[in-house]
């Protein structure tokens, strides 16, 4: 096993946050890794990551490993590697070499684990192996897809507070994760002109990841089927005339995530309609980042991108009314019907392992409505916490062809109009933006996302 280095100062910072936890609960904790899962037969498994909770206080990608945590201090429980083990992986670490490594208090053995699990709280890990054996050693389910109960709930709401602001360690990580996404971007632009499939454009931008040794922070979308959110096919032609919609993200080897996307011209030059479109999601991306400081709600910036989208769509008459009567209808949703962002750190998506718990402020709970039922984040903002800024357009055929959808907006949308923009599947601009102290820093911002650079860059 390959484990990043460490540095003494991220051995403090370590300590540092487990004393931090250590002030918010007054009863033991056990955070697990996890293990591979197998893809065909055990020895051929899946990529691991590790889970970022644990990730969070250990600090390494240990895979088999737990951390128990108490007053401050950190138990590992590791197996030593087996003999055999180094024919097929090489010499690895021992325990007591990790143990020092992560700033340790005491190591021990996997199998030890079951004497110290007494009134322990703990978190579900998303492999099944793993949360079979938290079950087992704790004596309840412990699952994934349920929300933490009793000294869990509390243990998690701990850690939400921690996770919700970065410190300097993490936003050094961030910040690679950040210049590495800005990089494939750039690789992908500039490999379109040649590329004759979506999976040849996504080859260059992960082979800037891999070869940074880094890896996706999620399955790349990249694809001339924009409207269809979360495309993960690759297998279309690049079409002139196509746009490319490219969300993808890398993930620092400690687990730290980057997530951005582009929307660039197949043929290096947005159509007007194109073009259009693309600066009112521009507008909305650049208006939303523009308000972001401490202090306001994260609910006000998603309805400020849906006015700005509904503003530019009346102004090119795709809609019909008065852009906040429009957004109190729901209609902006029509074409942009996610929320305008979510929390970024360890996870893409940070802390959604538990729910709404970390995206929303106690006491609030996830609205019906068309418009805001996708809003990941409903709380405000804090200094240090990063943010993703992404508005879209989107012509969805199940949410436009819809029967009961269209007679709901038939007044609002001019449908005629509307069909001059055919050549608009989909279009998404997304940047990480981090809280200040006095406002926002986009930590993406070196790649550039005016429509002409991006011109430029796919050009070149
Ligand atoms: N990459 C997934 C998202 O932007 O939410
Ligand atoms: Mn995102
Ligand atoms: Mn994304």
């Amino acid at each position: 096993m390959l484990i990043p280095q460490t540095s003494t100062s991220l051995i403090e910072t370590l300590r540092l946050r487990r004393q931090q936890l250590a002030n918010l609960i007054n009863f033991p904790a056990i955070l697990w890794s996890g293990s591979n899962s197998s893809r065909n037969f055990p020895a051929n498994a899946f990529p691991f990551r590790a889970s970022s909770h644990f990730l969070y206080f250990a600090g390494l990608p240990l895979s088999k490993a737990a951390i128990r945590l108490e007053a401050g201090k950190l138990e590992l429980f590791i197996d030593d590697p087996s003999p055999s083990s180094a024919l097929w992986h090489g010499e690895m670490p021992t325990r007591e070499e990790i143990a020092q490594k992560i700033g340790a208090d005491v190591a021990r053995p996997m199998a030890e684990l079951e004497s110290w699990v007494e009134d322990v709280a703990t978190l579900a890990v998303q492999d099944a192996a793993t949360w079979t054996q938290q079950s087992q050693l704790l004596n309840r389910w412990v699952l994934p897809q349920s929300p933490p109960q009793g000294i869990d709930l509390e243990l998690a709401k701990a850690i939400v507070t921690l996770r919700l602001t970065h410190d300097q360690a993490a936003l050094t990580q961030l910040r690679k994760a950040a210049a590495v996404t800005v990089e494939a971007h750039k690789a992908g632009m500039a490999a379109t002109p040649k590329a004759k499939l979506e999976a040849e454009v996504r080859a260059a931008m992960e082979g800037v990841i891999i070869a940074h040794n880094m890896t996706t922070s999620y399955n790349s979308i990249v694809t001339v089927h924009g409207e269809v959110l979360h495309n993960e096919e690759y297998h279309h032609p690049l079409q002139s005339g196509d746009l490319l919609l490219s969300d993808v993200g890398a993930e620092t080897q400690t687990g730290w995530a980057g997530d951005v996307t582009r929307t660039w011209p197949v043929s290096g030059k947005f159509s007007s309609t194109q073009r259009d479109i693309y600066n009112v999601v521009l507008a909305a991306h650049d208006a939303c980042i523009a308000k972001i400081h401490p202090g306001i709600e994260y609910g006000d910036i998603h309805l400020l991108a849906a006015t700005v989208i509904a503003e530019g769509l009346v102004e090119l008459g795709i809609l019909q009314g008065n852009p906040q009567d429009l957004v109190e209808m729901d209609a902006h949703a029509l074409f942009f019907p996610h929320g305008i962002g979510h929390l970024l750190g360890l996870d893409v998506h940070d802390m959604e392992d538990l729910g709404d718990l970390a995206g929303y402020e106690e006491g609030r709970e996830r609205s019906d409505r068309f418009g805001l039922s996708y809003l990941r984040l409903n709380r405000p903002l804090r200094a240090g916490m990063l943010v993703t800024i992404e508005p879209g357009f989107y012509q969805v055929p199940a949410i436009l062809n819809d029967a009961n959808v269209r007679s709901k907006y038939q007044n609002v949308v001019n449908w005629q109009r509307l069909s001059e923009f055919a050549d608009v599947r989909g279009i998404r601009i997304e940047d990480d933006v981090l809280v200040t102290e006095i406002g926002s820093e986009v930590l993406t911002a070196a790649l550039p996302n005016s429509s002409s650079a991006v011109e430029d860059l796919v050009s070149c």
